[in-house]
């Protein structure tokens, strides 16, 4: 279903940014002296003092120095500029993480570690590319719709769906210039009630969970496959799994717009509980969950 190397490869990524980030939040703190100093965005300055805390820094060092992942470092350190801007306002212009006004610089992160990883991760455990899958991916962005179409090839289908009309531009532009028609892009926002024109076999959900209320998105997800296909969900952490991972990508995290919180592998199952779904799941590894629903 998925190959050790990898699992590995997509934990590894993520071990190593959340190794990157704690070096860097230790700098800030020090620098910032934030634990005990006031700033005008007193909202951050209390994520930072609720969330802020270094456990076994030998590890960290370790983890930096052992399996380096540099293509997710420019995604790092844009987020590490950014938590000094954000003390002073939470707007402020120089924060450039939003996913319609810094549409050009998140192409460029999206084509990077670690959601380049997830991408291979997931087509390998959905074994894309053998038959004619019918995809529907939440939150698309730029990088997906050609990466997927690509593999999917004509007889699939794929549904990219995001609220970025700056962020579909660009997709659009890649899958026009390789004539990719079988991909299909909608503006829409996945938390508003989707109509489902036609029944997908697969609903993907990578990097977007922490983005959403995910009652209404899992709801959108089940209706996209009758309730008889698959939810596949990357995260770059889930709360319940990895709580003190959680708590250094938050620090960082809340300043990309729109964020909520990331999501628990338990807060899923129990809407899904709560919708009456029948269904099966499986957490590939520390950042894959894979749901099967089988009926409601
Ligand atoms: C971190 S990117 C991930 C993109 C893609 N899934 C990938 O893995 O490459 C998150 C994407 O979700 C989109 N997004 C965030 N909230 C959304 C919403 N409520 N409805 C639709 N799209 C949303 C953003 O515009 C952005 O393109």
């Amino acid at each position: 279903m998925i190959s050790i190397q990898s699992k590995k490869s997509l934990e590894s990524v993520m071990d190593f940014m959340y190794a990157y980030l704690s070096l860097k939040a230790y700098f800030f703190t020090g620098r910032t002296k934030v634990m005990d100093t006031e700033y005008p965005n007193s909202e951050y300055v209390k994520i930072w003092r609720e969330n802020f805390s270094i456990s076994k820094p030998e590890k960290i060092v370790e983890t930096i120095f052992a399996e380096p992942e540099f293509s997710c470092i420019d995604f790092c350190d844009t987020l590490d500029r950014a938590s000094y801007f954000a003390l002073i306002h939470p707007n402020h212009p120089n924060i450039t993480l939003g996913f319609i006004k810094d549409a050009d610089l998140w192409n460029i992160w999206l084509c990077e570690a670690p959601f380049s990883v997830a991408r291979d991760v997931i087509s390998e455990i959905l074994n894309l590319g053998e038959d004619s899958t019918k995809i529907v991916d939440f939150g698309c962005g730029s990088v997906s719709p050609h990466y997927y179409g690509n593999i999917v090839g004509s007889k699939g289908i794929y549904t990219g769906i995001d609220h970025s009309h700056s962020i579909l531009k660009i997709a659009e532009n890649r899958i026009k210039s390789e004539n990719l028609d079988w991909v299909n892009l909608k503006k829409f926002n996945i938390e508003s009630k989707l109509i489902a024109k036609r029944k997908y076999d697969v609903v993907i959900c990578s990097s977007i969970l922490q983005y959403v209320n995910l009652k209404p998105v899992l709801k959108n997800a089940g209706e996209m496959v009758g309730y008889d296909g698959r939810i596949i969900i990357f995260s770059e952490v889930f709360s319940d799994l990895e709580p003190e991972k959680e708590k250094i990508l938050k620090l960082y995290y809340s300043l990309i717009p729109n964020f909520k919180k990331f999501p628990s592998v338990s807060e899923i199952l129990e809407i899904l509980d709560l919708m009456g779904v029948c269904y099966k799941y499986k957490i590939v590894c520390k950042n894959i969950l894979l749901l099967e629903l089988v009926g409601r």
